[in-house]
């Protein structure tokens, strides 16, 4: 729901939109598979890029930061255009800087906190790359997409996600000549929420108004924010997981200001439905599924099938309904069954579900306002794939992990998310106690629907 990135955690680093060149950008490789039918899938050499707003930038005539703590240098950076001109991205160490490792083939593993050089970093996020300047795009209409996950190592407070948002196939180098970087250096990135934290949109850095964040040292936000429908497939960690699409208005990355960025009293009159319609076990009424020793054992990794079923049946259909499938020790596991008071006992998500469900929580529909599955479904088309491990410094992950609003009732439907304790995700409290916390996802497959997993 509210959600504000880490960035670097150390005051040294920041961004800009020419190209750097003190340390080559090596995408680490991350294979996936595409699949026809069962035992027919076929290897795509893929890879991963990391975010830029994570990246060192400095002005391109020398080694001097444009962006320091919570704030730009106002001679580097007098205006958004000037900006952009003067400063430079550079390359990443990924494992040594960030702590982003490849532990087998097909597999990426994301410590949550990484001690280096400068300081640390705390999280990290990665878009699928299909070339070097390319980020590798999915249509996911009448498909099915699946992939493993490790979060026996990921608690309380954390989010390991997995989702998909609709930005440019180049990262917006072709839409603004002044975006030197593009793609190769994970630019151009969007989300439902119509983040305020990223430094460079549209090819300008996001100058304007900003303000450094009152509770994250090294976050700040602009006055413009980058819009996009958003797929999330996967936000968890092992006591809680939440599957949610978050259609949008518009198309593509689209930069807003003001009430169309949806902020604060403005939530339910922005581009995008930054609530969404959730699909969270816990909160759905079954509270013994989803953990360590329960259904979906949370101890070990499993696999994750979803799948976006159209009203035809063809990849040009409408989507009509995301299901969902576990899959832990070459078992099946069906998703949850929802057991909560007014709403029928289904286990994926529809209009139908979705309006049941906000019914049933007091919760306002603007994901049907904002166009609701179909919507959705349109802009499944021309997706990027973006992992990531971060923590919350809006609302300690209590919207995906135990109680919210906060101060709710959780005897009332909808309240309780999870169990875990309200100040687990807490910043401050999580990144002392779990430094060392990770996620691993690997295997990496698209394909048609029941071609991914033993489907029986
Ligand atoms: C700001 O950048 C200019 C170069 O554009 C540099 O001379 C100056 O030292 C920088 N200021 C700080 C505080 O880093
Ligand atoms: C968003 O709203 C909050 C208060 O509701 C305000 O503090 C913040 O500056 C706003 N941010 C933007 C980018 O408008
Ligand atoms: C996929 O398999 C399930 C049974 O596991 C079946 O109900 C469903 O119809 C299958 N879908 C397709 C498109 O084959």
């Amino acid at each position: 729901m509210v959600r504000l990135f880490a960035a670097l955690s150390f005051a040294s680093l920041v961004l800009g939109q020419q190209v750097g060149t003190n340390t080559a950008e090596k995408h680490p490789s991350m294979p996936m598979q595409v699949c026809t039918a069962q035992g027919s899938c076929t290897k795509q050499s893929t890879s991963v890029v990391l975010d830029s707003n994570w990246r060192w930038t400095h002005v391109t005539t020398g080694y001097t930061n444009c962006y320091n703590g919570n704030s730009w240098n106002t001679t580097a950076c007098p205006d958004g255009k000037t900006c952009a001109q003067n400063c430079a991205i550079d390359g990443a160490d990924y494992e040594k800087t960030y702590g982003i490792t490849s532990p087998s083939s097909g597999a990426l593993k994301l410590q949550f906190v990484k001690t280096n050089d400068n300081g640390k970093n705390i999280g990290s996020r990665v878009y699928l790359m299909a070339s070097d300047t390319k980020y590798r795009m999915f249509d996911l209409l009448n498909k099915e997409f699946t992939f493993d996950v490790d979060v026996s190592k990921l608690p309380c407070g954390l989010n390991g996600a997995v989702y998909f948002s609709e930005m440019d196939e180049d990262g917006g180098l072709s839409k603004f000549p002044t975006n030197k970087a593009g793609a190769k250096y994970g630019t151009g990135y969007c989300d439902s929420q119509c983040p305020t934290d990223i430094k460079f949109i549209n090819g300008e850095a996001n100058v304007e108004g900003w303000g450094g964040s009152a509770n994250d040292a090294n976050s700040g936000s602009g006055k413009y924010g980058t819009c996009c429908a958003e797929m999330d497939i996967w936000e968890a960690n092992l006591d809680a997981a939440a599957y949610t699409p978050h259609p949008c208005k518009v198309t593509g990355q689209t930069r807003c200001e003001g009430v169309d960025c949806g902020n604060g009293s403005d939530r339910y009159s922005g581009m995008c439905d930054k609530d969404g319609c959730d699909f969270n076990s816990f909160r759905m009424g079954d509270q013994s599924y989803y953990g360590t020793g329960m259904t979906v054992d949370t101890s070990k990794p499993f696999t994750i099938v979803t799948q976006f079923e159209t009203d035809d049946g063809t990849d040009t259909g409408n989507l009509k309904q995301i299901n969902r499938f576990y899959v832990q020790g070459s078992k099946v596991i069906p998703n949850s069954v929802v057991s909560v008071q007014g709403m029928d006992p289904v286990n994926h998500i529809s209009d139908d579900f979705c309006k049941q469900q906000k019914e049933a929580f007091g919760d306002n529909n603007y994901f049907a306002t904002v166009g609701g599955i179909a919507q959705m479904g349109k802009q499944l088309t021309k997706m990027v794939l973006v992992l990531s491990v971060w923590d919350d410094h809006a609302v300690s992950m209590n919207w995906l992990d135990s109680n919210y609003p906060t101060d709710g009732d959780p005897s009332k439907p909808g309240i309780a998310r999870g169990r875990c304790d309200a100040t687990a995700g807490d910043p401050k409290v999580v990144e002392a106690a779990h430094p060392d916390a990770y996620v691993i996802y690997s295997n990496i497959k698209l394909g048609a629907l029941n071609s991914t997993f033993a489907a029986n």
